[in-house]
Formats: structure tokens, C-alpha cells, sequence
């Protein structure tokens, strides 16, 4: 371990590892898993989240909602099943007051708003956190509940809301806001009348909440298209259900960057290849092969990964969430390429982290040029947020020597035991206790 770095908390060490094999199972999405636990405030009940990521923003998601007054206790899955069963008990005695120290810790707090608002008329919240990727306005959200009858005193700190029962309205989004479009679909399911939203976001975590809201008893129609028709119900009328969380695309996409870069064959079960279906078409550009069956994807790599230019856009398009996996492909890649980010400006934070590895990257706006270099070696790097955390992990596994990346509470907020999955797949890699 470098003498010049001192990390604070747990760190994972990673040294060259492949070619990797085996199989990998992909539990649940964590930008689906957090809205469905709040579409639990809606109706009173016990429900059953099933496929659930264990992973640290559920606990934090499940603090926020206890605070307001939802019981909420996890157990193992069953059989069969991956993550873990998140129960939650919605009695109807709800506080719409969210502690706005667990509020300022995650973005999906933000999720809070349009169903409680919808229900109880009232929310007082923190400005949400989340990842820093320079601003992350929610000005959408709040132009759309305003629309439906709500009125909000915004200061530095935080968000109060009000509102007799909302009334349906025509919200047509400036771009297709996936937490904007999750937001107003909560509130317009009990509001009074007709929600339309226009350039709603179609990303499979949406279509997974309208299925479990129209499980509960929500008339929504549109589903995976960027017009949703929202007839609104009496609260009482729902009902709790129990929901299988959708497969996470970019855990999936973090083992399929990992075999891609060290070699070999992996299959990365429960894994949709509809879900991701241009990044797979991108991944077969770069020359990686894949076999596509009803319950995952076996992936095996090229000899050497081709190089690709690539633009992130809302889905379908390529995810801004691949990015990170993406860049530290392209860095060992032949050739140049380039990697444009549409959705979040301030989002290359980890660029400078690749490049202690030696990868060779410039940043022009917002354009990566990554040229290709033919090895990375292993360096103590910084884990700057959830995705690229996953990705220097990865390309630690590429790079010739020791890689120690530390801040991996950053990665534990959204992957479900990488250190454990990539070691079964013959990864050398592991994690380290503070203190030890
Ligand atoms: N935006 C606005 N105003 C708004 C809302 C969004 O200007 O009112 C802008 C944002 O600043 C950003 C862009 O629109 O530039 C996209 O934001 P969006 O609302 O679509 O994203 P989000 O709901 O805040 C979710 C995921 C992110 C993922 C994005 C895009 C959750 C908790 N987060 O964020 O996931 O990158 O959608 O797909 O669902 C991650 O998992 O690592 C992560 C960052």
C-alpha cells in the first residue's frame, strides 16, 4: 500500500485478474427499488419488494420512510431468488416530514414529494442529495406539481409544499426527467382527474413503478412510451402489493465491462438484454460477444476491445450510468474515442482517477477523448460517486499491479457485493477493513 495515501474507511483492492468465468446473478435496480418503496406511502397495507438490491441507499430510503411513518424490515431472499425481501407496513398514520439529514443524503428523497403531497396535501423535505454531478435542479418536478395545484416555498435548506387534493393537468417536460416523470406519476395517480405528461422518461425503472402502481390499483396508460395518461383514484381505493424489483442494467453492465476488459467468458443471469439494448449493440461495436437467453446474457470477450464514440442520452439511448464503465474500456481499447455526456456536465469527475492508472483522456467540454493505451497500471485512486467507484474497480482488475480505491461507501450506496461477485468470477479482488 502507498505510504503517501491515507484512506479513511474500508478500501478495495484489486490486481490483475482473467480471464474470468463462471456466472454472475444481477439482483434488482437501485433506481427502481427506491421509488417503488416510496409509491408505498400511497395506500395503507403490507407490502412485499422481492429481487430487492442490498445495498446502503435501501437503508437510507428505508430510515427516511420510517421517520414519516412506514414500518419497514428486510429479510433473505427465498430460494431461488437474489437480494432480499424488503417488507413495508403502511398503517396510514404518516407524518409529511422528512428528517432532512436522511433526506439530503440521497437523490430518490426527492420521491417523497409527489405521493405525499398527492395523499396528505403536505411535505416539508431537504433539498435532495445524491451524487455530484455539478446542479441537479428539480425545478421540473416542481413546475409539474405546481401545475397539478400545489404551491412550495423553496429556501437553501429545503422544500415546503402544500395543496388541497391536486388536480389533473397537462405537464409537458422540457427534457424526459426521469425523478420529474416518477414524481408527477405519483401524485397524479390519487389526484382528482386527468394527468397527461409529455416527453415522460422511458427508462424500464418507470415502466416498473406504473406496473407495481397499476398493481395497487393506478389507471395509467402509456406505459414505456413518452406519453403516460394518468386517471386519478381515491387513495382508499388502492391496495398494497407484493413486487418483484426489475433487474439492475448497470450492475449488469459493471460484470459484462469487467470480463470485457480482463478476458474471458461470463453469463450474467437475470440480466435484460431488452433493457439494454443499445448499450449491448455498443458492446458488440467494441467486439464483445454475446449469447442471449429468457434469463440472462453470456458475454465473452474480444482479443482486443475496439474503440467506439458514444453520445449518453435518456433511454433508449445509452445511460449516463455506463459512462464510467465505458471510459475505462475505451482506455484500453485500440484506437481513439470519443465519449459525449448529454445529461450531466459536471460527470468526468473520476476521468482524473482513470488517469492515475495511466489511462490517456482529454477533456473538451463535454467530450472524453480517450486514447487507447496498451496497459493500465494499478495506482491508490478515490472513488468519486457510485458508477465510477464501480469502474475504477473494474479497471484496477486490468491494470498491471495493485489498485487500492478508497471512498467505497460511495460504491456501497448502489452495487450489491461487487468485491464478492467479481471474486467468483476469478477476479483477484477484495475489499479491506478500515483499521485492519
Ligand atoms: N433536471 C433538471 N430539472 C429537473 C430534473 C432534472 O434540470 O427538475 C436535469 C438534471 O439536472 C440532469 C438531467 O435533467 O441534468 C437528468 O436528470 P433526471 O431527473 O433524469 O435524473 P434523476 O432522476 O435525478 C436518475 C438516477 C440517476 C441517473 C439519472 C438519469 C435515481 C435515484 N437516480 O436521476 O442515477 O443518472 O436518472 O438516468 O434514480 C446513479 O444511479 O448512479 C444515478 C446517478
Amino acid at each position: 500500500m502507498s505510504d503517501a495515501f491515507s484512506p479513511v474507511g474500508d478500501m478495495i483492492v484489486a490486481s490483475t485478474s482473467g480471464p474470468l468465468s463462471g456466472e454472475v446473478i444481477v439482483p434488482g435496480a437501485k433506481n427502481s427499488v427506491l421509488k417503488l418503496m416510496a409509491a408505498a406511502l400511497l395506500a395503507d397495507g403490507k407490502y412485499v419488494l422481492t429481487n430487492a438490491p442490498i445495498i446502503d441507499d435501501v437503508v437510507i430510503m428505508a430510515d427516511l420512510l420510517m421517520a414519516v411513518g412506514l414500518q419497514i424490515s428486510f429479510s433473505p431472499a427465498s430460494p431461488g431468488e437474489v437480494g432480499q425481501h424488503i417488507e413495508i407496513v403502511n398503517n396510514g398514520a404518516i407524518t409529511p416530514v422528512a428528517p432532512f439529514e436522511l433526506a439530503d443524503r440521497i437523490r430518490a428523497s426527492v420521491n417523497l414529494v409527489g405521493p405525499l403531497l398527492g395523499r396528505f396535501g403536505e411535505i416539508s423535505i431537504a433539498l435532495p442529495g445524491g451524487d455530484d454531478f455539478g446542479g441537479r435542479p428539480i425545478d421540473m418536478h416542481l413546475r409539474g406539481l405546481e401545475a397539478m395545484g400545489a404551491t412550495f416555498d423553496v429556501t437553501p435548506d429545503g422544500i415546503v409544499g402544500r395543496c388541497a387534493r391536486l388536480s389533473g393537468a397537462v405537464i409537458d417536460f422540457d427534457f424526459p426527467s426521469v425523478g420529474a416523470t416518477e414524481n408527477i406519476l405519483m401524485a397524479a395517480v390519487v389526484a382528482d382527474g386527468t394527468t397527461v405528461i409529455k416527453n415522460a422518461a422511458r427508462e424500464p425503472e418507470i415502466v416498473d413503478l406504473c406496473s407495481m402502481l397499476r398493481g395497487m390499483g393506478c389507471r395509467i396508460d402509456g406505459v414505456g412510451t413518452s406519453t403516460l395518461t394518468i386517471t386519478g383514484v381515491e387513495p382508499r381505493s388502492l391496495q398494497a402489493v407484493t413486487h418483484e424489483v426489475v433487474t439492475d442494467r448497470v450492475q449488469a453492465a459493471t460484470y459484462i465491462a469487467a470480463v470485457a476488459m480482463c478476458g474471458g467468458s461470463v453469463r450474467v443471469s437475470r440480466a435484460n438484454a431488452e433493457h439494454m439494448g443499445m448499450m449491448l449493440s455498443r458492446f458488440t461495436d467494441m467486439g464483445i460477444t454475446f449469447a442471449i437467453d429468457t434469463d440472462g446474457i453470456t458475454a465473452t470477450a474480444p482479443q482486443q476491445l475496439a474503440s467506439i464514440d458514444v453520445s449518453t442520452l435518456p433511454y433508449p439511448g445509452v445511460a449516463t450510468d455506463y459512462k464510467p464503465l465505458i471510459v475505462a474500456m475505451l482506455s484500453v481499447a485500440n484506437g481513439v474515442g470519443i465519449v459525449t455526456e448529454n445529461l450531466y456536465p459536471g460527470r468526468f469527475r473520476y476521468v482524473e482517477e482513470l488517469r492515475k492508472l495511466g489511462a490517456d483522456i482529454t477533456i473538451d467540454g463535454h467530450h472524453a477523448v480517450v486514447r487507447g493505451v496498451k496497459h493500465l497500471v494499478g495506482a491508490p485512486v478515490v472513488a468519486p460517486d457510485i458508477r465510477a467507484g464501480a469502474a475504477l474497480v473494474v479497471a484496477g482488475l486490468c491494470a498491471q499491479g495493485i489498485t487500492e480505491i478508497s471512498d467505497v461507501f460511495h460504491i456501497d450506496r448502489g452495487y450489491d457485493d461487487l468485491v464478492g461477485r467479481l471474486a467468483s468470477l476469478g477476479a483477484s479482488v477484495s475489499r479491506i477493513q478500515a483499521g485492519s
